[in-house]
């Protein structure tokens, strides 16, 4: 251990691995400034016990393998044990067994497929209870029960859209096409994809395209004349950032399920949103994996004040149960799982860029990461 609980005033040491390059940029940039953020703030206040924190941060370049590297050498080389990182399923599954190993704690603020309970992670983002339930609901009330799967290709995509066929034919909807691209998919090869859509006339197209590529799906979409008012596309990934890179006409009319976008009205998100634009443009959306990143180093540094060291053990105790007033509301780390309490959002994006939000939770929702609440195939009934 680095860290003893000595009086002193070196530095707590912390690791940093969000994609600043590459094709996952386009989100992970804005969780690298959430966390930035977040550590700016806290230092400012005097650090934790008088420490100050200091990121160890690298920059994996959107390839998942390097995240397992980089997690490695940062506990190995640089002596960290806390990382706040990783946005893709791949990327946290190449982190897991380097911390499990070395027993360290990875916080991951990202919304995810669940099904994973690992005492050395904490889980900031959603689990399918808390996104894709309300979504499918939603979906089946308004727009019907007929749904066209398109995912990136990888471990994400392929397990949301399993929990998503459950949910749907569980309560009477179908699939009517599942199509998977590389994560490195570009424009033309959604064309084949849209033109399948606009054959088959789903009554909702449910994407998990992650990145770059949710840029190009929803400018095909458009340029094929497909009409979110009719038929929109949703999602779980698609934020404010991807519907800026896309163009705010190209968004406009399409739905996304989130715990947290810009619009919510609060004087938590208030503080955040302002903050956040001060210090990096006017011009830049927060978003939902902003939102984690920053919240999750608060709940961090509430534990580590009352812990005082950054032995895995001793911290994670002090996690378990913590709570903190988010941007998003209240939020709770559930001491069973190690998955957070979120809220549960539908937005539809306006003109502007920005969500309105169609529908909310009244309170934070439980974490059920492994649907147990639900039953496996009892779909969303209740
Ligand atoms: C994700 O890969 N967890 C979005």
């Amino acid at each position: 251990m680095l860290n003893h609980p000595q009086a002193t005033s070196a530095p707590w040491r912390i690791g940093v691995l969000f994609s600043r390059t590459g094709f996952m940029s386009v989100i992970e940039e804005t969780q690298y400034q959430g966390t930035q953020l977040a550590i700016e703030e806290i230092n400012a206040a005097g650090g934790i016990c008088g420490r100050e924190l200091v990121p160890v941060a690298y920059d994996p370049g959107s390839d998942s393998i390097a995240y397992g590297h980089f997690a490695k050498r940062l506990m190995i080389e640089d002596d960290v044990n806390a990382i706040f990182g990783c946005y893709t399923s791949s990327s946290r599954k190449a982190v897991l067994p380097v911390v499990e190993r070395l027993n360290g704690l990875l916080w991951y603020p990202t919304l995810y497929e669940g099904f994973e309970a690992s005492p050395n992670v904490i889980y900031t983002g959603a689990s399918p209870n808390q996104n894709s339930l309300s979504l499918c609901r939603y979906l089946m009330d308004n727009y019907g029960g007929r749904f066209y799967f398109v995912g990136s290709d990888y471990i994400y995509p392929r397990e949301s859209n399993r929990v998503m066929r459950e949910l749907l034919t569980a309560n009477g909807g179908s699939v009517v096409g599942e199509r998977y691209v590389s994560v490195h998919a570009r424009w033309q090869d959604f064309l084949p994809i849209v033109q399948d859509i606009r054959r088959v006339k789903p009554d909702v197209v449910f994407s998990t395209v992650v990145g770059d590529s949710t840029v190009y799906l929803y400018q095909a979409y458009a340029n094929v004349g497909l009409d979110p008012k009719m038929m929109p596309i949703a999602s779980l990934t698609t934020t404010e950032a991807e519907i800026a890179a896309m163009g705010h006409d190209v968004g406009e009319g399409h739905i996304t399920a989130a715990s947290y976008f810009q619009g919510i009205e609060g004087h938590a998100n208030d503080c955040f949103v302002s903050r956040y634009k001060k210090r990096f443009g006017n011009d830049v959306s927060t978003n939902m994996c902003a939102e984690a990143s920053y919240f999750q180093m608060y709940l961090f540094a509430r534990a580590l004040e009352q812990a005082n060291t950054l032995d895995t053990e001793v911290l994670r105790a002090m996690v378990l149960g913590i709570s903190f007033d988010a941007p998003q509301g209240a939020v709770t780390v559930d001491p069973m799982s190690g998955h957070t309490d979120l809220w549960t959002r539908i937005g539809r994006a306006n003109r502007k860029g920005q969500f309105d939000i169609i529908n909310e939770s009244r309170e934070a929702v439980h974490a059920d990461p492994f649907l147990i609440g639900y039953g496996r195939a009892a779909g969303y009934a209740g």
